[in-house]
């Protein structure tokens, strides 16, 4: 379970660039809870993403992690605990190293108590990991000592997304994972995403600019506004919000028109 307590983060404090991109926020997310985080551009989304994995320190508030405090832990300790995808399908992963290399080399730092042994690339291992990418039908498993450079986008995150829950995650964070690729293979890997999060009840929190993704995906929508939580939708309320009804309460709290330069109101 996450359980954020009132964070902040101001960047540039004390210059005339100061920016408040995270206001005294908090959250608590249940074991195996999906949630979808929406929010215009800028809105501070990914710093909480940022914030929650440790790329930098929060100004004031805490964080724990199953009960854990990770309020001061580093970037790098975090990272066991917690996976994260990213928009670019070249982020995470080591573009000159082979598939089941990156494959071996995210399964190894995952353990707790990694051995310098167990870095070795045994055969049950390729083979465990081949079995893993044949179940997605997305003709990677063939291509296991390929560099993982040369697969196509939507193939790599799904890579990635294996790199992340070989071993359970406490946490797995995606931030518009699925936003760089064509419409056929962002769908193919939201069902995938979808897959692994289900089969493995992992608690996940999914940035989208797709409104409607973010209502049918999960089971809990947040949305952000300049730095804050303004809505928090579940249970019956989400099932029948519908995306009109969600940009007249953005508009009825926040006393303005939605900014929707970046956000998909699309249907599909
Ligand atoms: N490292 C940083 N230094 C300065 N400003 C930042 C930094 N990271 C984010 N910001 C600012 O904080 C705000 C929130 O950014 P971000 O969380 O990336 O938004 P989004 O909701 O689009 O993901 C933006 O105004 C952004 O310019
Ligand atoms: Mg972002």
């Amino acid at each position: 379970m996450l359980e954020v307590k009132n964070i902040s983060k101001v960047f540039a404090k004390g210059t005339v660039n100061e920016h408040v991109a995270i206001k005294n926020m908090s959250l608590s997310l249940e074991d195996g809870e999906f949630v979808t985080v929406v929010g215009s551009n800028g809105a501070g989304k990914s710093t909480l993403f940022n914030a929650i994995c440790g790329s930098f320190l929060v100004d004031s508030g805490h964080i724990f992690l199953d009960n854990e405090e990770i309020t001061y832990k580093s970037e790098h300790a975090r990272a066991k605990m917690i996976g994260r995808v990213f928009q670019d399908p070249m982020r995470g992963t080591a573009p000159n190293m082979t598939i089941e290399e990156n494959l071996a080399l995210a399964y190894t730092r995952s353990q707790k108590h990694s051995l310098p042994f167990s870095r070795a690339l045994t055969k049950k291992k390729a083979e465990f990991f081949r079995e893993n990418l044949a179940r997605y039908n997305m003709g990677i498993e063939d291509r296991m000592k390929t560099k993982i450079g040369l697969l196509s986008g939507g193939q790599r995150q799904v890579v990635t997304l294996l790199m992340c829950t070989l071993s359970i995650p406490k946490l797995l964070l995606l931030d518009e994972h699925t936003a760089a690729l064509d419409p056929a293979t962002a769908k193919r890997v939201m069902e995938i995403t979808k897959q692994i999060v289900s089969e493995n009840n992992i608690t996940t929190m999914m940035i989208t600019h797709n409104l409607n993704q973010s209502l049918n995906t999960g089971s809990r929508t947040i949305m952000l506004d300049s730095g804050e939580i303004i809505l928090d939708l579940s249970g019956k309320e989400r099932e029948n919000m519908t995306i009109d009804d969600m940009i007249k309460m953005y508009s009825a709290k926040k006393q303005k028109e939605f900014d929707n330069d970046r956000i998909l109101l699309s249907r599909d």
